[in-house]
């Protein structure tokens, strides 16, 4: 038996009528806090590129870059993620600029830690912006080779580390690489590196208008990252990947797309109770502007309502695209 009143008595509808009701009773709110931005990085100065396939969002030079910073500092965005787009004739079969110190990355980190010093930068750990055949990993045989690629990737966190990046990312998907980074990250001094684990990762259809915007699209052609990013038929395993991370002393972890994985990000939060981060990716963004351009539905709406979705599920945050539109729509 039901421990509430029936209807006539209750009526549920009582508690929509009006916008002031709505607010009280609201069980999560999205505010400018929950959001981070990512962004994508262009070599020279003045320079401003559109990406194609995803309505909105341009690759901009550092110079640009952070107007960017400030506009989302002054919107309450806590923090900004990082994405290089390196140039094809740096790109090689081991990635080496990735833990070059003077790359994109890293002088992208430099500027606006020294502009906008208030504002949280992220960086990706993975080699596939910098990799010939834009896989995250190292290759040989054609087989993506793990503890080698760990190597790779701890020299790149602290690189990142060096040129002051807030909280490091690795988004590779290779096993035992947060326990790896922790400790390079130590070794070289840096204690208070934050390190956010893309813990649960999936071989996703949705990173394609990402892989456009850096460019690792062209450079993995039809291969694809199934021997390291995750079957998206499982859910036990995301638990297990989340545990392991934990373990190897990752401060937060993010579930990785977003929307359709809902499920995924609840059982993290509800199981470890730790800081979970959401990423909205490409595909996910895309598609809603897409719409909203056909005349199809109200983008801005959609994007609210899906953001809100996340915070529904249990995210601490979520990475949009959308960030800065949200979080001007946010403060009206
Ligand atoms: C690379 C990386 C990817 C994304 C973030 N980091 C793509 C991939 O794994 O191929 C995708 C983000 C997005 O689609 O918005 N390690």
């Amino acid at each position: 038996m039901t421990p509430f009143a029936a209807f006539p008595r209750s009526r549920p509808r009582r508690l929509r009528r009006t916008a002031w009701i709505r607010s009280m009773v609201a069980e999560v709110a999205l505010a400018p806090r929950d959001l981070i931005l990512p962004v994508f990085i262009l070599e020279g100065s003045g320079q401003r590129e559109p990406v194609a396939s995803m309505p909105g969002v341009d690759r901009l030079s550092v110079d640009l870059l952070v107007g960017v910073a400030e506009e989302a500092a002054r919107l309450g965005i806590p923090a900004l993620a990082l994405f290089p787009v390196t140039p094809v004739e740096r790109k090689t079969e081991d990635g080496c600029e990735a833990w070059n110190e003077d790359n994109l990355v890293c002088r992208a980190l430099r500027a606006i830690k020294q502009a906008v010093p208030e504002i949280g930068l992220i960086a990706d750990v993975a080699l596939d912006p910098f990799t010939s055949h834009g896989q995250d990993g190292l290759i040989r045989d054609g087989v993506i080779l793990n503890d080698e690629t760990i190597a790779a990737l701890c020299r790149q966190a602290v690189c990142q580390a060096a040129a002051g990046c807030d909280i490091v990312a690795p988004s590779d998907m290779m096993d035992g690489r947060i326990a790896a980074i922790r400790a390079s990250l130590d070794e070289a001094g840096f204690h208070e590196t934050i390190l956010l684990s893309y813990a649960a990762k999936y071989a996703s259809a949705f990173y394609g208008p990402f892989r456009d915007a850096v460019g690792s699209g062209r450079s993995l052609g039809r291969a694809d990252k199934k021997t390291y990013q995750m079957d998206p038929s499982n859910s036990a395993e995301a638990l297990r990947e989340v545990a392991v991370d934990l373990s190897e002393a990752a401060d937060m972890v993010m579930v990785k797309p977003g929307l359709p994985y809902l499920d995924i990000i609840r059982r993290v939060k509800e199981t470890y109770d730790v800081p979970t981060f959401a990423y909205q990716v490409s595909g996910e963004y895309a598609m809603i502007r897409a719409a909203g351009l056909q005349g199809w539905l109200d983008a801005d709406a959609a994007m609210l309502e899906t953001l809100l979705a996340f915070k529904r599920a249990g995210a601490d945050g979520i990475l949009t695209y959308a960030a800065i539109d949200i979080a001007r729509r946010l403060r009206g």
